[in-house]
């Protein structure tokens, strides 16, 4: 029994410090996320950043809500598509709506040789942030081997989803790093956070995007530039070929209008509450059945990337 009791009293205090600790930690998370999601709070991107936004895959999407996002917070901007057409309505919508001024760069981000144009026309402009949005996935989740036109779908993927976030990075950073001032806002994907099989290239694309921002986070932030990694889950959109919004798969307004105001607060985000919490339960739950789950994602039928007619 002597034995026993000093093992039995340290034990009692490992017991009430480890409920303490967790009751903080707790306590620590409800409140940061009182103050991300149900608090109104200024975003922290607008005109202080600098005049103007430049938002890439900006006519539709998730892309097309944060270029009418920043442009409310009174901020130029800059839309970079494939379309001209489409860059002229959207422009000239959110030049009625918001009353700023706009600028439209039409070229296809699956090629390498536009970056020189895209420096011409963004010459002289004082950027505050850059929105790397554009992305593209496959048409329907496939393994490997079995994707349609592999030898391209790869380039282009790559092209897209990686080289032109370093890229546009590479052309706006200066400008922000010489005045201290400056937030690029990198769209990953849950999917970057957890490997999805079936969409692997798509996933380890937007992996990379994930890892990018993080690190240059940590290398800019002591000059003022803020870099965020946006997870998405589900977002009704073209890309993820849903037509109607959810409470769980938002459309891309509902998404971007929380989105924005985490700018500043959390560098790496979901950038929405519902899918902040399907975060947390899917960050306790084993990486077999996340992969069991995610492998079934096709036949279905109720997933992410299923055609929706
Ligand atoms: N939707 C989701 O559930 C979800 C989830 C996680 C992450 N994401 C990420 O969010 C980002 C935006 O997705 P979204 O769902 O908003 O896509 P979306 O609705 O399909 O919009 C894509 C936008 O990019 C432009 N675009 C497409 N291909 C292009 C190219 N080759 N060159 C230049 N512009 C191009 C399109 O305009 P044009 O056709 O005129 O070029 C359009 O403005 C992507 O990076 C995606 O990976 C989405
Ligand atoms: C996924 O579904 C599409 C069409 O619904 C099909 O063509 C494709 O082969 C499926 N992929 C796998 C890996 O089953
Ligand atoms: C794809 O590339 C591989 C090697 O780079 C080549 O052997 C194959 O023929 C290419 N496929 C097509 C359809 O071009
Ligand atoms: C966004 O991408 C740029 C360039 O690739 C990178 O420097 C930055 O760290 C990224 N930001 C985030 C939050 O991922
Ligand atoms: C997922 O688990 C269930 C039950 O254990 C099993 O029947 C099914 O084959 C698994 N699916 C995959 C894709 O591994």
């Amino acid at each position: 029994m002597e034995h026993v009791l000093p093992a039995a009293g340290f034990l009692y205090w490992v017991g009430a410090g480890t409920e303490a600790y967790l009751a903080l930690r707790i306590s620590c998370s409800l409140l940061m996320a009182l103050r991300l999601w149900i608090l109104d709070h200024e975003p922290g991107v607008g005109p202080k950043l600098g005049e103007w936004a430049v938002v890439t895959g900006s006519t539709d999407g998730i892309g097309k809500s944060y270029a009418e996002q920043l442009a409310k917070c009174g901020m130029k901007i800059v839309l970079i598509s494939r379309s001209q057409d489409k860059l002229n309505q959207v422009s000239s919508k959110i030049r009625e709506k918001f009353k700023v001024d706009t600028k439209t760069i039409a070229v296809d981000f699956t090629s390498e040789d536009i970056y020189d144009k895209i420096k011409t026309s963004l010459a002289g402009l004082q950027i505050g942030v850059l929105v790397n949005n554009v992305g593209m996935s496959y048409e329907y989740p496939e393994y490997f081997l079995e994707i349609p036109d592999l030898n391209n779908t790869i380039k282009k993927l790559i092209n897209i989803n990686v080289l032109s976030v370093c890229r546009m990075t590479r052309l706006v950073l200066p400008g922000m790093a010489g005045r201290s001032k400056g937030a690029i806002l990198n769209i990953s994907s849950v999917s970057g956070m957890y490997p999805v099989p079936q969409l692997t290239i798509y996933s380890a694309t937007k992996a990379f995007v994930d890892f990018f921002s993080q690190r240059l986070h940590e290398e800019y932030k002591s000059k003022g530039i803020f870099v965020q990694s946006v997870l998405p889950f589900c977002v009704a959109t073209k890309l993820a070929k849903i037509r109607k919004p959810t409470l769980d798969k938002p459309s891309a307004d509902t998404f971007v209008k929380a989105a924005v105001k985490t700018v500043g607060l959390q560098s790496r985000t979901d950038g929405y509450l519902i899918h902040s919490l399907l975060g947390s339960v899917m960050s306790l739950m084993p990486s077999w059945m996340y992969f069991n789950m995610s492998m079934s994602l096709n036949k279905s039928q109720s997933s992410f990337y299923t055609i929706d007619n």
